[in-house]
């Protein structure tokens, strides 16, 4: 297993800011994805330079309150690669550049406070100049210009990162309309951990080499080692794009079933979901009780700590995490009590499509085994070995009050999830609200969810679909309040509940920013929205930009939904007076 580099913008004995400005190039890059398959394959990455770039991107390690301009530049080629080049569906809803004038990205901070202009929306792409004439020919997206604050010349964009979050892994990928889930899959994300003072100068934390980021991904692979991908959609309606894509192989920080030796200590890792479609069930078992008895033998809990947005209220002992697509986990786990040469799997169950497809298998094609730990013993000069996180040392691991009570609410939104189907079944689009992105007519957004700033709304979203989609909303984090089964022919409108509502699980109780909805249910969550940093009298901490700027989306984040209409524009509004 291998770890991306890391930029650290702060000096961490002082906690003075190092670093203001960085800039990221997206580069294709050579590599393998594992260390049998004989053949390097092409890929695309972020990275500081073409020769160190690398999947996942570098991950940025930011202190709160210090912000960051990040300037991204499209160095891609012509079209993605391997089976991706010929993955593009020009039957969805965008507005793309003609083909072959480069891979066209926008970058989005997932999770991140952050400006309309400076959040990667996916109307405002970009393209690489040597590939695409920007004098003559349509080399950015519908929202380039509107966007462009920092006057950036051809071929980049500037961001600017206030971050305002608090303590949490964020992560950063591909956001481009309608190719999005090729960008990601071709290898465009990485990790960004903000930082507090507070998680700094706790000794209850492990730290350095014992804090670990580890962004999962399943992949296909071509009999000669390049990344495959299906490319037969639903004709006659898209005859590129499919509904969901799952991988045969998982890799972990882009390798295929990757190990890593772990002392005989507490480690905390930092985990992304970075799969298209695939839920993950983690779990930790030992690899002689594979097979057909994957599942039911947990070797070590996990002990999550933190989610999405910052820190657990209290920790949660687990012995398996579910993570739909983009959800995070910061979870630790002691591996201190195992013999040394010990071996341990990390493995997913999750059935995929998610809850009702079939379960994953073991061996080869098996997306049953994750990654395999192999216990080595602790090395003493790194200080004395953690033990397991017992009740008392385990409340020292988050702060107090890490959520605070949310205002009253003002508005209730039900929210519709839908999944659009011929008569045969096939699925050919699935929306929000019954709505596609852009009118059909004019190419322009429908905005239905204007939510007004400082105030506190409750969405309820409704699945009647037969899948769990991760629901994620830029900007804002919210609160789960709780799911309730309902009668799916209901209307939300006049909804007919069939259950009692039932309570976010344990490590769901902190602020998220992305969140199962589960088929057949209704699931609450209570969402405060606010312009970055704006506190009601105080305003912004920094200058804010009153000029005409794309808005914020939300969206599911299985890649293959958001890319086919699963997404929505939304708008803040000035508060009421
Ligand atoms: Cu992870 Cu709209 O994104
Ligand atoms: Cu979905």
């Amino acid at each position: 297993l291998a770890f991306p580099e890391r930029i650290t913008t702060f000096d961490s004995r002082t906690f003075k800011q190092t670093i203001f400005n960085v800039t990221l190039g997206e580069f294709e890059v050579i590599g393998t994805l594992h260390p049998a398959i004989a053949n390097s394959t092409a890929l695309l990455a972020y990275g500081r330079s073409a020769t160190t770039a690398n999947l996942p991107g570098p991950t940025f390690e930011v202190l709160q309150g210090q912000p960051l301009f990040v300037t991204v530049v499209n160095k891609l080629p012509g079209n993605n690669t391997g089976s991706l080049a010929n993955a593009i569906d020009y039957t969805l809803t965008f507005l793309p550049p003609p083909p072959g004038k480069g891979v066209f990205t926008s970058v989005h901070l997932h999770g991140g406070i952050q400006e309309p202009q400076s959040d990667g929306n996916p109307d405002v792409w970009f393209t690489n100049p040597d590939l695409c004439d920007y004098s003559t020919e349509t080399c950015v997206g519908p929202l380039f210009n509107v966007s462009n604050k920092y006057l950036d010349p051809p071929g980049q964009k500037t961001h600017f990162y206030p971050n305002i979050n608090p303590a949490t892994l964020l992560f950063y990928h591909d956001h481009a309309f309608g190719v999005t889930r090729l960008n990601v899959y071709n290898g465009l994300l990485g990790h960004y951990i903000v930082r507090s003072q507070w998680e700094l100068q706790n000794p209850a934390l492990p730290k350095g080499k014992y804090e670990r980021e580890m962004a999962i991904v399943d992949v296909l692979l071509n009999p000669d080692g390049s990344l495959d991908y299906p490319t037969m959609g639903v004709t006659p309606f898209h005859p590129k794009w499919v509904p969901e894509t799952f991988g045969t192989f998982m890799t972990v920080n882009g390798k295929i079933w990757p190990f890593f030796e772990v002392e005989r200590t507490t480690y905390r890792f930092r985990i992304v979901n970075g799969c298209q479609a695939r839920f993950l069930n983690l779990r930790l078992v030992d690899p002689q009780s594979t097979g057909e008895r994957i599942g039911n033998t947990s070797v070590l809990p996990f002990v999550q700590i933190g989610a999405e947005q910052g820190f657990l209220p209290a920790p949660a002992v687990l012995d398996t995490i579910l993570m739909g697509n983009a959800e995070r986990a910061d979870v630790l786990i002691d591996f201190s009590r195992m013999p040394v040469g010990a071996e341990i799997i990390m493995s997913n169950d999750a059935a995929a499509p998610f809850p009702d497809g079939p379960a994953p298998v073991f061996g080869v094609n098996g997306t049953a085994s994750v990654l395999k730990f192999i216990v080595v013993a602790h090395d003493a000069r790194a200080g004395p070995t953690r033990g397991v996180p017992d009740r008392r040392a385990v409340g020292k691991f988050v702060p107090p009050a890490a959520m605070a009570a949310a205002p009253p609410v003002t508005k209730t939104r039900p929210l519709l999830l839908l999944e659009n189907l011929t008569p045969s079944g096939a699925t050919i689009q699935l929306t929000l609200n019954g709505l596609p992105y852009r009118s059909p007519l004019t190419g322009a957004p429908i905005v239905t969810e204007l939510p007004a700033q400082g105030t506190t709304e409750l969405w309820e979203m409704f699945n009647p679909t037969a899948d769990s989609h991760p629901i994620h909303t830029h900007l804002v984090g919210f609160q789960v309040l709780n799911r309730q089964p309902y009668n799916t022919t209901s209307p939300p409108t006049s909804p007919v509940f069939t259950g009692p509502p039932e309570p976010p699980a344990p490590n769901e109780t902190g602020m998220k920013d992305t969140v199962k909805v589960p088929p057949g249910f209704v699931t609450r969550i209570l969402i405060t929205f606010a312009r970055p940093g704006w506190i009601p009298g105080q305003g912004p901490p920094f200058p804010f930009d009153p000029t005409p700027q794309p808005g914020y989306v939300w969206h599911c984040h299985i890649l293959n939904h958001e890319d086919n209409d699963m997404m929505r524009p939304y708008f803040l509004i000035d508060p009421p007076t």
